[in-house]
């Protein structure tokens, strides 16, 4: 039998040869795991770039989207931006305003742009009442699209009592965007009067709440439908870029509603440029599929499937007796 001692003092060395083994191990593992954070793709655009591009005088190209596939494409071309836009209300779920569209609609697409995204800045728009309630619930909903949605920052409507929502969203590390001059969610506020601050004194009022986001800690303003010259004037008295849609172009940059972009829509505001008929085209294709399969054109061929020989010889039916030859 081992002494007692000897047992103690073995057990000890294997003790600290087995601590040896783990202190080498654990180095190299820290070695050769790499880091859990996926690396960044480069020029990956952050909201800082946005007011570098405006800074050296270059303009920024953004789009709304709403689903996996179309965002990939967009941030793929080089798109600057991409935003989750509430008009998802209007153009994807068919909401006649963007007033219904609730938080979780608005993160279930956030979600699926976030995954198509590499190197743009992905926005997503805070619905309606999901801001302006109290401001625990706004902290909590944008904290949502960083957190759930995967996106960068957010957006809301407006200035006056959005501006201390802008500023502790800001302080807790939750980017703002800014929007003005014509905001959808105030549709009935606004009525049928769309293009806004045609006066001196609006226009005075909208640089002053522009200018507020801006002291709020907004990365930027979205100005939406008012004169091509208060743009100007707002975009010169600006740090930070503004984005125009319907708002000329002196704007730092652009947005467009993708499906005017792409004429998915059976028309489109003055604001919009159609830089394709997808609408017409989706059509087209629809008529001459109906059209095919009715005909028996398709599928042909080339769209089919085929197994061995012997094995359709032992599939075949004898057209006569109706019995299974091979089988
Ligand atoms: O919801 C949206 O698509 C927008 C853009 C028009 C800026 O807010």
């Amino acid at each position: 039998m081992q002494p007692a001692a000897s047992w103690i003092s073995g057990a000890t060395r294997w003790r600290k040869v087995a601590d040896c083994f783990t202190a080498r191990l654990s180095v190299i593992v820290k070695r050769q795991v790499p880091s859990q954070a996926e690396p960044e793709q480069p020029g990956k655009v952050r909201v800082n770039h946005l007011a570098k591009i405006k800074q050296s005088g270059g303009r920024i190209a953004a789009l709304t989207a709403y689903d996996f596939r179309t965002a990939q494409l967009l941030d793929q071309a080089g798109i600057d931006m991409i935003l989750v836009g509430d008009s998802l209300a209007n153009v994807v779920l068919g909401y006649p305003t963007t007033l219904p569209v609730t938080m979780d609609e608005m993160l279930h697409h956030a979600k699926a742009v976030a995954r198509g995204v590499a190197r743009a800045l992905t926005v997503a728009d805070m619905p309606f009442l999901s801001y302006q309630a109290g401001m625990d619930d706004a902290v909590r909903n944008a904290g949502r699209f960083l957190k759930e949605g995967g996106v960068e920052a957010v957006k809301v409507e407006g200035a006056g009592p959005v501006l201390a929502v802008v500023e502790r969203l800001v302080e807790v590390g939750i980017p703002v965007l800014g929007h003005l001059g014509y905001t959808p969610q105030s549709v009935h506020r606004f009525g049928s009067n769309i293009v806004q601050a045609k006066t001196a004194a609006r226009a005075g009022e909208l640089l002053n709440d522009a200018i507020a986001l801006e002291g709020a800690g907004a990365f930027g303003v979205v100005l939406e439908c008012v004169p091509a010259e208060v743009a100007r004037l707002i975009t010169q008295r600006l740090t930070v870029p503004t984005i125009g849609i319907g708002a000329g172009p002196f704007c730092d940059g652009q947005i467009l509603v993708l499906h005017d972009a792409l004429g998915l829509t059976p028309w489109s505001p003055r604001l919009a440029k159609r830089y394709l008929e997808l609408g017409g085209m989706i059509a087209d294709a629809a008529a001459s599929y109906i059209r095919e399969v009715r005909e028996g054109a398709f599928p042909a061929a080339e769209h089919c499937y085929e197994m061995p020989e012997d094995e359709l010889r032992a599939l075949a039916v004898d057209e006569e007796s109706g019995e299974r030859k091979g089988c």
